[in-house]
Formats: structure tokens, C-alpha cells, sequence
């Protein structure tokens, strides 16, 4: 009942001409593959080509972040209008480069969730533990948190486009990963606490991805567990034979 959702983040790289490039390259890699929702995250500056090089296909386009004004006085900045205008469908939230570098916090994820639910942006919220809080036996309680700020007054019943990304920090861009049973506890715990905030029907259906360190040979013991719904992948996403294969392996 939960369609799988692999996500590229791309972070700060790739031109329109390099991000162009890849979708050349990827969409007759994953032509075939219907198994899962696909979602590419360029740079704000890369969307536009991005998106005119996808169109027609079933490759969705979001963005890494947004804020949740409608409009206004926000230097830097570009609104959920904005993201709709251009056709971009999905938005990642409370990433935690975004969080380490950019004063972003829970309080700002609930309310760009808040904004992207309104103007029908699929969300994908970021979470996740840092590695001391794990060392420490913390990360449940770092998830509660982190969930009960981001959920805080959303409607159940408007927050079906909700994803959650379960992203570890200490496996960010470093190589480690979470062994397949971490994450599979953190994903149930994630359930609950989304059952806990808006109800079990709401929460059997939210796919809830893994993040940190996802390579092609770790994406199908990843994705083949009961409660891990798909992945949000950083490095290994820049390259187009890779994250196909990724994607491939995620149906396994
Ligand atoms: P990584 O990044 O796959 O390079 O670890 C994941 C992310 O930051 O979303």
C-alpha cells in the first residue's frame, strides 16, 4: 500500500547543463522501472532544466528547501508559490546540513510543512540523531522530539502526502550506515510517534525513507524491510548509472 520512494538530493552541485547531463544519462536506465515514485532534488538553479528534461516522464522534481511565506520581504529565499509555479512537486525539509548550517530547526520544519501541505508540495521531513545522542541511547528520544515539533498541529487528515526521511547524521556523507536492523527500529519507533500525533490510519500509510551513506549495494536489504519505504540518497545519487541502480535494487 506504500508506493516506494527513492529521492536524490543533490546539495550544491551540479549546473543545469551537468544536472541535463544525468537525466540523459538516467531516464533510459529506469524507463521500466514503475515500482517506486522517483524524485531528483537539484539546486534551486538547476530545477528549471531539470524539470523541461523530465517532463513527460514519471521522474518527479522537488527542492532541498523553501520557506513557508506565500511571499514577501525574504531576501534568498523561494516560496512554496514559487516551487508550484515552475512544477516542482516535492520539497525536502529540516535536511540536517540545512539544520547545522542554517539555523534551521523543528520549529521552522512545522511550519514549512505546515506551508508545503497547503499548497499540495509532497514534504519530506529529515530526522535523525547525531552520533553522541546514539552513543548515549538518546536517539528515540531525539526522534520524539524532533516529530512532535515538526507534527505539532498538522491535520491528519490533509497530511497524507507526508514523508518522513530517517536520516542518522552520523551516516551522512561518511560512509557508515546504519545496519539494516537500526534502522528498522528507528522506522517503527518513527511509526509510532506518527501514530501517536495523527492517528494509525495516517500513519500506515506515510512512507517513511532511509538516509545516510545509501549505495547500490546496500539499497535492497535496506528497502526490502517492512517498515523502510524507500531512501533519500546524497552521494551516491550524483551519478546517474548508480542511482538507477539504486532505484533497480530498491524493488528487490
Ligand atoms: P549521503 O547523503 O547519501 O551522501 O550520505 C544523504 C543525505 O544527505 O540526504
Amino acid at each position: 500500500m506504500r508506493k516506494p520512494l527513492i529521492a536524490a538530493n543533490w546539495k550544491m552541485f551540479k549546473t543545469p547543463t551537468e544536472a541535463v547531463a544525468f537525466t540523459d544519462a538516467f531516464l533510459p536506465l529506469v524507463a521500466s522501472q514503475t515500482h517506486a515514485e522517483i524524485v531528483l532534488c537539484p539546486a534551486m538553479t538547476s530545477l528549471a532544466a531539470t524539470l523541461a528534461a523530465t517532463k513527460g516522464t514519471h521522474v518527479h522534481i522537488g527542492a532541498q528547501t523553501m520557506d513557508w511565506h506565500d511571499n514577501g520581504a525574504y531576501t534568498g529565499e523561494t516560496s512554496p508559490l514559487m516551487l508550484n509555479a515552475i512544477g516542482a512537486t516535492h520539497v525536502l525539509i529540516g535536511h540536517s546540513e540545512r539544520r547545522q548550517y542554517f539555523n534551521e530547526n523543528d520549529t521552522t520544519v512545522n511550519l514549512k510543512l505546515k506551508a508545503a501541505l497547503a499548497h499540495g508540495i509532497v514534504p519530506i521531513v529529515c530526522v535523525g540523531e547525531h552520533r553522541k545522542e546514539r552513543e548515549e541511547g538518546l536517539t528515540n528520544d531525539v526522534l520524539k522530539l524532533q516529530l512532535s515539533i515538526a507534527l505539532e498541529g498538522i491535520d491528519p487528515a490533509a497530511a497524507s502526502p507526508l514523508v518522513i526521511a530517517y536520516e542518522p547524521v552520523w551516516a551522512i556523507g561518511t560512509g557508515l550506515t546504519a545496519t539494516p536492523e537500526m534502522a528498522e527500529e528507528a522506522h517503527k519507533f518513527i511509526r509510532a510517534e506518527i501514530a501517536a500525533a495523527l492517528g494509525h490510519h495516517l500513519a500506515a500509510s506515510t512512507r517513511i525513507l532511509y538516509g545516510g551513506s545509501v549505495k547500490p549495494d546496500n539499497a535492497a536489504a535496506l528497502c526490502s524491510l517492512n517498515d523502510i519505504d524507500g531512501a533519500l540518497v546524497g552521494g551516491a545519487s550524483l551519478d546517474p548509472a548508480s542511482f538507477a541502480q539504486i532505484v533497480i535494487n530498491s524493488a528487490a
